[in-house]
């Protein structure tokens, strides 16, 4: 690997999932297929918590998040939308095409989604169709509170989708105790495996929810009931409807098996160490992160740059000079303000940590600050 990969996410993975991808292409389909493929399905809802049903598109998160909110969602719906970052606009975008009717619920920019806000808006909004909202707001490394926001829609009935592409194995997260009702995440973050699959877990809620709108009319692939039909129907042979990417499994599957045996919690407790250590030396260097510390994200951290420094340099200096790949701000308003390191994976441990600092140290001094 010519360069350490410390963005927030993808992740560089471990050599055995890495040799996953290399093994040899086998056929998606019989018996011994199918039970690789049944233990990822069962491996994956140990991660989510939940004995509800998982199914794995092949696309990215987002077609995973496509497929949720157009399969629970007819158009001209209501739904109540979290925004505070990138990614919530991105679930705005999907809805948008979806032809939904949008209620958001904002926070300004560095602050968490407000559980009051949610119950105001639901009270203004008893039609809302559906809560869609980001667990791990990526852009901005600020973990919304959604255990008690899902709790408000639970209270009302109105199901809730999830967008946890970051967070998921890296962030608490317990889909069935929260009474989540779709939650979307990618093999590439915190399950430790290469980008090209989305994960999907769905409530007995949810389906019931789609079985009632047979006239959502948004197509075949992205629909999950066209997925729930064939892990049904062909559930002995062939428990999707098309040709799956057998290899994304084989390492998703490794990245799992090691996420498990390490422990999620332990892994969150290791990451965690990894931030603080982080923003403790940050300070030291006179640079602020761009949340508390008791607001902190264990997998990822955003930092402001120095003032009248655009943090693009930083990511192209500590990769020029250092081989370390961080990433800037996302969003126009952040785009130049921070940079952002990502601490998730089991290939970052304190010395990356340190060489991040030695390299934000060096490029202070190069420039005189
Ligand atoms: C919170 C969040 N949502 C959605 C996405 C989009 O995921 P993908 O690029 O896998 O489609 C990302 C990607 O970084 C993300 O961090």
């Amino acid at each position: 690997m010519p360069y350490k990969m410390m963005i927030p996410g993808p992740v560089s993975v471990e050599e055995n999932v890495l040799r996953e991808m290399g093994s040899p292409v086998r056929a998606h389909h019989g018996a011994e297929w199918l039970a690789i493929y049944k233990e990822t399905i069962d491996l994956l809802k140990l991660v989510f918590k939940t004995r509800s049903d998982v199914h794995i598109l092949i696309g990215s998160g987002s077609a995973g998040l496509d497929a949720a909110i157009g399969s629970l969602t007819a158009p001209g719906e209501k739904v109540i939308v979290g925004k505070n970052g990138f990614f919530g606009e991105r679930l705005c975008e999907i809805c948008r095409e979806y032809g939904l009717n949008i209620v958001t619920v904002d926070s300004p920019l560095g602050e968490p989604l407000d559980p009051a806000a949610f119950a105001e808006t639901f009270d203004h909004h008893p039609d809302a169709a559906a809560l869609i909202m980001v667990h791990l707001e990526t852009a901005t490394a600020i973990v919304n509170p959604l255990s008690e926001i899902a709790l408000e829609a639970n209270k009302r009935r109105v199901p809730v989708i999830v967008d946890a592409v970051s967070s998921l194995g890296g962030v608490p997260l317990e889909f069935d105790e929260w009474k989540i009702d779709i939650c979307v995440s990618a093999s590439q973050k915190c399950l430790g495996a290469p980008p090209g699959l989305a994960t999907v877990a769905i409530s007995q809620l949810a389906w019931e929810v789609m079985d009632a709108k047979p006239q959502r009319n948004h197509g075949w692939y992205l629909n999950l009931q066209t997925w729930r039909r064939f892990a049904e129907e062909w559930a002995e042979w062939h428990p999707y409807p098309v040709t799956m990417a057998t290899n994304n499994i084989l390492a998703l599957r490794a990245g799992l098996r090691s996420l498990l045996a390490d422990g999620i919690e332990k892994r969150i407790q290791h990451y965690t160490q990894l931030a603080l250590r982080l923003r403790d030396g940050v300070r030291k260097l006179g640079l602020q992160p761009f949340t508390p510390d008791d607001q902190l994200a264990p997998v990822a951290t955003a930092i402001y740059g120095p003032t009248g420094v655009p943090t693009g340099e930083i990511v192209h200096y500590l990769f020029d000079e250092h081989d370390i790949m961080i990433s800037g701000g996302l969003g126009e308003s952040l785009k130049d303000r921070v940079f952002r390191v990502g601490h998730m994976g089991k290939m970052i441990n304190e010395e990356d940590i340190d060489a991040v600092l030695d390299g934000l140290a060096q490029f202070l001094s190069s420039r005189g600050l």
